[in-house]
């Protein structure tokens, strides 16, 4: 089995490593890549195409893992020459995904989501698959992935991950918002601790880690929020997302992130407190 990665960060050099020990041969192309790519691929050890038509004539299986604002123009620079299934993997809107996955001419598509983090778990974190080719592409699964197909229509992957993101951002939302508020009044302890008994038993830790996550991630949730608006019919008034995303712009405007991630939910209240109060 060939497998190319186009784009070659995070999520293509970790899947890289357990793909390789499970038996597949990996490849993509330097053309154009930064250091910090180049040095991903020779401590990956991967194989390397002179060029992305070569890479995308010669694999079973193409990869788009690049950056979400260059999904579009990897597919058209590849599409005509993929005689392979090609997967994006991206993080982007469903919209998105069906644009970038109609430039590929041979129509061996797939839509793909990692649900999770690919640095935790490594080539078997989760990965929901849709489109024409996604059991093909479920082959991996014989190479160490954790693929799941959830149906044969390219933006249904996508669209889970997309709205699986807006309910737990919009819960974080409202949890920062109320523990905020608790924490001014001294009963913040009180509050989690009365939530906690109609929520799972890990729910004061998890809490404590959601709050802290919104500041520190503030405007990429934001943004990841907007995303999350475009999707829904112009008739339906996402107020919920609408909200989340306006909160997480607010917080990011007001909370100035730190260099290092805060360690407890304190130093996050505090410094909106001198700041707004
Ligand atoms: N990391 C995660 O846990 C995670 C989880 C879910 C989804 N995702 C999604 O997966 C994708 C990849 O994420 P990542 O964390 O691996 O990103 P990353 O570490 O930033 O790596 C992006 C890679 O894409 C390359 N690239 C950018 N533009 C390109 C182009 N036009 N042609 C070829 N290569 C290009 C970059 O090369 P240069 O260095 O040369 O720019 C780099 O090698 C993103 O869309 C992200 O949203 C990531």
């Amino acid at each position: 089995m060939k497998v190319g990665f186009l784009g070659f960060g995070e999520v293509a050099s970790t899947l890289s490593v357990g793909l390789m020990k499970n038996g597949a041969d990996v490849y993509t192309c330097v053309e154009g890549r930064s250091t910090r790519t180049k040095n991903n691929i020779l401590k990956t050890g991967v194989e390397t195409y002179p060029s992305y038509k070569a890479l995308a004539e010669n694999c079973d299986i193409i990869v788009s893992s690049v950056i979400p604002s260059n999904a579009i123009e990897v597919a058209e620079m590849v599409g005509k020459y993929s005689t392979g299934i090609y997967v994006d993997i991206n993080n982007i809107s469903p919209k998105t995904v069906v644009n970038t996955l109609d430039k590929i001419e041979n129509g061996k598509t797939v839509d793909a989501a990692i649900i999770g983090s690919v640095v935790k778990k490594g080539v078997e974190v989760k990965v929901i698959a849709a489109g024409s080719c996604a059991n093909e592409f479920a082959d991996l699964n014989n190479y160490g992935m954790n693929i799941t197909v959830i149906g044969s229509v390219n933006g249904q992957a996508s669209g889970i991950k997309l709205l699986r993101s807006s309910y737990t951002k919009g819960v974080s939302a409202l949890l920062f918002e109320s523990i905020y508020q608790a924490y001014k009044m001294g009963i913040d302890r009180e509050v989690l601790k009365y939530i906690s008994e109609t929520e799972c038993p890990d729910f004061i830790e998890s809490a404590k880690s959601r709050i802290i996550s919104a500041a520190f991630h503030a405007q990429r949730r934001s943004e990841e929020m907007d995303e999350v608006v475009e999707i829904f019919s112009k008739k339906q008034d996402p107020i919920m997302a609408r909200g989340t995303m306006d909160f997480f712009k607010i917080l990011d405007q007001t909370f100035k992130k730190p260099e290092k991630r805060p360690v407890d939910y304190n130093e996050i209240f505090e410094y909106l407190m001198k700041i707004k109060e």
